[in-house]
């Protein structure tokens, strides 16, 4: 944990290996503890945490909330619509409001990408000591979800020993609305560090060519990947071509809110191609899991009978499993912060 070096969590372009081993062997611990009720862990007592989700919300802000909370922190969370916004007031405005009454973490989620960012930025300029967590920005980036799926698919391949080396070689394969997505660009950085082989599928409408370039160069802004060695990214037109040979499936809700225009002749002429059932999985030639952020258009993505089969659907999963992948990064976040590593002993033995 003493090579943990970063102060807001934008994106996940920046992180090393060492880095995701950090954060999935946090959750670990975390998820190991009893801490209902009133057995909470100390770690963040005494701060405050705030949920600024200018975009709705069920799985993240829920999460990231229990998270703060079994840490001990203090949790204000944030309504758009009966907040000052509607007075004109600026995102950034609403953001320093939260630090003057004492957030030290700012989960934040936003419509438009680079929102989290700026805000950092912002603080920054102001000497600000609060942190920004990026719970999903735009098209751009949604970290937790990528590490949240990144312990789903390590505890699926390696339940004893739940690493990022769990998914070296492993064939993933991305289906769907991977344009509109900021889950998939999150997991394209994740399952890439972690030596992941990913396929993505789709029709060109939702899946550009240049996909299968996302990877190739060092991430934005940084002159080198912190990564030497990335897994492969493909495209595949047809589910039939991409299945064969998949270790696990991911599938992306059809973001209808981002579509700027009809990218789409039909749901149902979608769901014929691209959506997921127990007959099409069969063509993977072996049992996988199928993941889903969340949340599902049920008999788009997939059947209904395949989302309420939990033998194979990890949806349920994900959600238990971001609790404590949240925990282990608001942890990581607050002890940056303080410098301070006494406290990460003394609450996890
Ligand atoms: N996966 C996800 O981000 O879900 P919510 O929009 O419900 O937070």
């Amino acid at each position: 944990m003493s090579g943990w070096h970063h102060r807001h969590i934008l994106d996940l372009a920046a992180f090393s290996r060492e880095d995701y081993a950090a954060v999935l062997e946090l959750a670990e611990r975390f998820r190991s503890l009893p801490v209902t009720g009133a057995r909470k862990l100390p770690a963040l007592q005494g701060r405050l945490v705030a949920t600024l989700f200018f975009e709705p919300s069920t799985r993240t802000r829920s999460s990231f909330e229990l998270a703060a909370k079994r840490l001990s922190a203090d949790v204000q969370s944030f309504s758009p619509s009966s907040s000052s916004l509607s007075k004109g007031e600026s995102v950034l405005d609403t953001a320093r409001t939260y630090v003057a009454m004492g957030a030290e973490v700012l989960v934040v989620r936003h419509r438009s990408t680079g929102v989290p960012q700026q805000l950092a930025e912002d603080l920054e300029s102001a000497g600000e000591r609060a942190v920004v967590l990026n719970g999903g920005d735009g098209l751009h980036s949604h970290p937790s979800q990528g590490l949240l799926d990144l312990h789903t698919l390590a505890r699926h391949f390696a339940p004893q020993y739940p690493m990022p080396e769990a998914l070296q070689g492993r064939r993933i394969v991305l289906v769907g609305d991977i344009l509109h997505s900021r889950v998939a660009r999150s997991n394209l950085w994740a399952l890439t560090a972690c030596g992941a082989d990913v396929v993505l599928c789709g029709p060109p409408s939702l899946l550009p060519d240049a996909f299968s370039e996302f990877v190739a160069e060092p991430p934005p802004g940084q002159s080198v990947d912190p990564v030497p060695k990335r897994g492969s990214v493909r495209v595949e037109r047809r589910l039939e071509r991409a299945l064969p040979g998949a270790d696990a499936v991911m599938t992306l809700r059809l973001q209808k809110e981002r579509m700027t225009q009809q990218l789409l002749t039909g749901l149902e002429r979608y769901h014929r191609d691209y959506g997921l059932s127990h007959e099409r999985l069969s063509l993977c030639g072996q049992p996988v899991p199928v993941l889903h952020p969340g949340p599902v258009n049920r008999g788009v993505e997939m059947t209904g009978a395949l989302l309420d089969d939990p033998s194979i659907c990890q949806v349920e999963e994900q959600v238990r499993n971001g609790v404590p992948i949240r925990m282990a990064l608001l942890y990581l976040m607050a002890a940056a912060e303080s410098a301070s590593e006494a406290a990460l002993v003394s609450i996890s033995s």
